[in-house]
């Protein structure tokens, strides 16, 4: 018979013959499903050498159904905040010999469920999500019950979520940054939020409002605008603010990539930051450091998220029957150069200001 070249695709039964064994006996050398005599061991793994056979590990661990792999769903990969969660997860997971397959959904719930679907048929060890906005994963795992326990939430949790999950202290960053604008003389405040159906962005909205009302300063509800967490949203919502009358003199965008959008409109219409509007970010990305002026943003850690997520998938993996849980991380907010103080604080008795007189004048859509 003709040596296969390693590159062909060489069979169980080629290999049988060449070891003069059976092919059952080629199967339990290949898949470690019995003991099989040295002797005839030695004779397959010459074989295998000789005829280049490779043995799939992924049929091997689905014949044993048991895989350690790890499937991790990001909305947007384009945004860097998610690659440093997906970093932890895998250094995590690389240490505890599983691999991660990474699935991107562009924010599309269909394309989640999709994702969701085949990494289970794949039986991956488990599931490590940060949800789209508008996800169904809460109906698409609840049919089987055991499913939800190998699943962690990162960052964000659907509503109705009962599982694991690891997310950020949204609201007391979005207060925190508030508070210092407040405390920086502005009474003009407003914001750009992520999508209104992601918990972080109404945690982040929470904090906004609670700094504002602790100062009893209003807001118009045309300064508070919804965006979706990209530069081309923040941009646009940046255009729409900065063409009111009067005009916000600070903005907090919910994310760093929105206030990235913010700084282009305000370089369109020839206004400065911090000179003529304060601003600040959320996530603190490694840009923030780069931009002009470096931007005040609000830190959360995206690489001890997705780590801690893994270790909590991985323990339940190994068997951890503990409650649910909810790890939440502490931010924190890093001020750089995109914040003016318009006024000694002095001028503004911190607990009687009024409101602005004059309402923001509202921008026709579009
Ligand atoms: O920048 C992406 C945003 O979406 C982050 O603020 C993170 O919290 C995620 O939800």
């Amino acid at each position: 018979m003709a040596k296969l070249t390693p590159t062909s695709q060489v069979t169980m039964r080629e290999i049988a013959e060449q070891a003069d064994v059976s092919i059952g006996t080629v199967s339990h050398v290949v898949n470690g499903t019995a003991v099989v005599r040295p002797k005839l061991k030695l004779r397959v793994l010459k074989a295998i050498r000789n005829l280049g056979f490779q043995p799939s590990a992924l049929a091997q661990g689905m014949r044993r159904n048991r895989i350690r792999m790890l499937g991790i769903i990001v909305p947007d990969i384009t945004n860097p905040f998610f690659p440093a969660v997906v970093r932890g997860a895998e250094d995590v997971a690389f240490n505890e010999s599983y691999r991660v397959i990474l699935c991107n959904t562009d924010n599309k719930p269909a394309k989640e469920a999709l994702y969701v679907a085949e990494l289970r048929s794949f039986r991956a060890s488990g599931l490590l999500i940060i949800p789209a906005a508008g996800s169904d994963i809460v109906s698409e795992l609840s049919p089987d019950p055991s499913g939800i326990q190998r699943v962690v939430c990162i960052d964000r949790c659907p509503a109705g979520w009962t599982g694991d999950a690891v997310v950020a202290l949204n609201e007391t960053g979005a207060y925190q940054a508030t508070k210092y604008l407040i405390q920086s003389g502005h009474r003009n405040l407003a914001l750009i939020t992520g999508p209104s159906l992601l918990a972080n962005s109404v945690e982040r909205l929470n904090g906004f409002r609670k700094a504002l009302s602790e100062a009893r300063i209003a807001v118009s509800p045309e300064f508070i605008q919804e965006a979706a967490f990209d530069s081309r949203s923040g941009y646009e919502a940046g255009t729409r603010l900065l063409r009111m009358l009067p005009r916000p003199t600070a903005i907090l965008a919910c994310n760093d990539m929105m206030a990235l959008g913010v700084l282009r409109a305000l370089h369109e219409r020839g206004l400065r930051c911090p000179e003529d509007v304060s601003l600040v970010g959320f996530d603190n990305l490694e840009f923030c450091e780069y931009t002009s002026p470096a931007l005040t943003s609000v830190y959360q850690p995206g690489y001890q998220m997705g780590a801690a997520a893994a270790r909590l998938l991985i323990e339940r993996i190994n068997g951890l029957q503990d409650p649910p849980k909810r790890i939440v991380l502490e931010t924190e907010l890093k001020v750089r150069n995109s914040v003016l103080p318009i006024a000694s604080a002095a001028d503004f008795p911190s607990q009687s200001v009024r409101p602005s007189k004059r309402k923001a004048k509202p921008v026709l859509a579009g």
